[in-house]
């Protein structure tokens, strides 16, 4: 066991995490993330790499500005520009910090940047001098250092210290270490950089091979301070580290590593959530720490053991990282005083306003589901906190009528209402959902594209509610959205209209700026010619 010491969670869900496929965040997403990651406790969210894109210098900008409670990182290569537009985007950051890297192994200097190890050291220490100047806490990270000269790297180590670095990140950016090498490399680095006392030594783990979370645990073994990871491990390829379980590995095996941390782990399964919400991504049900069956026993056995004493086949509890535990609550009698007070339990605070719709939505759902559980009035929440904006200038569905069957062809009459407006469509289609989205084209007469759908049970049983993520995509974008209901027509309506509304909101904010050609540069395809020419009925 080491001496108590105070490791620091370095979050990079928003910045390595979204660059992984089909994980990609808008700006409203973005904020609403690193506002649960800093209820989570993190110590520094890496926003994201703001010289990408005018997006995701926005996005650095919102997240510095709402979040107070933790540092905010930018990526910014070892490039003044770059490092400038970090600058510009962290200005309103309570603690902004700028992360600049350069390659460090022969590999990438030779192949990628065409560098020789001296001049690389020299851009370093000149580039992390300059970020000083703009910042008082920077992080350097050698890219790629797992596989760099070890000479060398402590060489670069010292000198962007020298240089004013506070921090400095050793990834092992292929994921490609085992762990006692691993800790080999951090272990040497530690001892024989004579500054290292100066500065944070951090561990920045990959997952090619599974070992990123047992290789940065080795890193803090070996005297690292900082670990960068992801939630639910997401990241390039096969992703990073995963938060959730390095932090639960040092809580369960305190008696080992002897570490403390600003996380709250309860908050584990709730930022986890968030984040398949947000992404439409579900989280695998075998994955550790926050996975539908981590803390689940079938086996006889094993319930006979768990029944004797929870400790011979738990070794943590489900409340310990906020997992849900009691299943059956609440029923078509409970009160609103009920409802808000599970709600609470739970974790959310609606106010007033807000729990007048959603108490309605859990009348309408209790009439048709026996018990309420949980989970479902978790999937009622993330759909309506995924609603957002203005109800009067939002599509909402009034009502729907389809008619379906294996002999015919779908049609779908689709009601929906707009302040106090209604506009009905009916539209055919190859099944009752395709029916029923063009419909939806039809009224709001903007043209989109169904790039992804997926439907799931929340939970078990026949009486479940279906929930169901869309993407649809317009010449501005991608837009998701997500819809539950016990019919799995009507989420899948719910679920577009979310998407819609988004998408629409985003095109009147890109007309607002004239910014046609700026959404065109972001998304790199150009807008589809002409519009929908059927007419619609509007009633009053
Ligand atoms: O994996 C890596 O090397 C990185 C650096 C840019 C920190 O993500
Ligand atoms: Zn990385």
């Amino acid at each position: 066991m080491q001496e108590d010491v105070q490791i620091r969670f370095f979050d990079t869900t928003l910045r390595d995490g979204e660059q992984a496929p089909g994980y990609s965040m808008n700006l409203d997403e973005k904020v609403r993330m690193a506002l649960q990651l800093e209820t989570l406790g993190v110590d520094v969210i890496e926003a994201g790499f703001a010289i990408a894109s005018p997006g995701d210098a926005e996005a650095v900008a919102a997240i510095a500005r709402s979040v107070k409670g933790a540092a905010i990182a930018s990526l910014s290569r070892a490039l003044e520009k770059d490092i400038d537009a970090s600058a510009r985007a962290l200005r309103e950051a309570a603690h902004p910090r700028i992360h600049t890297f350069i390659a460090t192994s022969d590999l990438h200097l030779q192949y990628k940047l065409k560098l020789t190890r001296e001049e690389a050291l020299d851009q370093a220490r000149r580039m992390v001098a300059y970020a000083r100047n703009l910042c008082a806490e920077v992080e350097f990270s050698a890219e790629d250092a797992f596989r760099t000269d070890l000479d060398y790297l402590c060489r670069v180590t010292e000198a962007v210290i020298d240089a004013g670095a506070t921090v400095v990140n050793l990834p092992d950016t292929v994921g490609y270490a085992t762990p006692n090498e691993f800790y080999e490399m951090v272990h040497a680095v530690h001892t024989r950089v004579p500054n290292m006392h100066k500065a944070i030594l951090a561990v920045h783990c990959h997952n090619d091979l599974g070992l990123g979370v047992a290789n940065s645990l080795a890193g803090i073994r070996a005297g690292a301070r900082q670990v960068e990871c992801t939630i639910g491990g997401i990241g390039e390829r096969a992703g990073n580290a995963a938060l959730e379980e390095i932090v639960m590995t040092l809580r369960t095996r305190a008696d080992h590593f002897g570490c403390s941390y600003n996380i709250r782990t309860e908050e584990l399964y709730r930022t986890a959530r968030l984040l398949a919400s947000i992404t439409g991504i579900k989280i695998a049900p075998n994955k550790p720490i926050v996975g539908q069956n981590a803390f689940s026993h079938e086996s006889g056995i094993h319930q006979h053991g768990m029944m004797a004493d929870s400790r011979t086949y738990e070794i943590m509890t489900p409340e310990s990282v906020g997992v849900l535990k009691t299943s059956l609550v609440l029923g078509k009698h409970s009160g609103q005083h009920a409802f808000r007070k599970r709600l609470n339990e739970l974790g959310y605070r609606p106010t007033d306003e807000e729990m007048s719709g959603l108490f309605e939505s859990f009348k309408v759902l209790a009439d048709r589901k026996k018990t309420i559980e949980d989970r479902d009035l978790v999937a009622l929440m993330e759909s309506a906190l995924a609603v957002g904006a203005d109800p009067k200038k939002m599509w909402m569905l009034d009502s729907f009528v389809v008619n379906s069957g294996n002999r015919m062809i779908s049609t779908a009459c689709v009601s929906l209402r707009k302040g106090k407006k209604k506009y009905r469509e009916v539209a055919m289609g190859a099944g009752p959902v395709n029916a029923s989205l063009k419909a939806i084209e039809k009224i709001i007469r903007h043209p989109f594209v169904l790039e992804d759908y997926r439907l799931q049970a929340v939970t078990e049983g026949r009486e479940a509610l279906g929930e169901v993520l869309v993407k649809i995509s317009d010449e501005t974008g991608f837009y998701r959205g997500r819809g539950v209901s016990t019919d799995v027509i009507e989420a899948s309506i719910l679920s577009c209209l979310v998407a819609v509304n988004h998408m629409l909101d985003e095109n009147t904010a890109a007309s607002a700026l004239g910014a046609a050609t700026a959404a065109r540069e972001r998304t790199g395809r150009t807008p589809p010619t002409g519009t929908l020419a059927e007419s619609r009925m509007a009633e009053e």
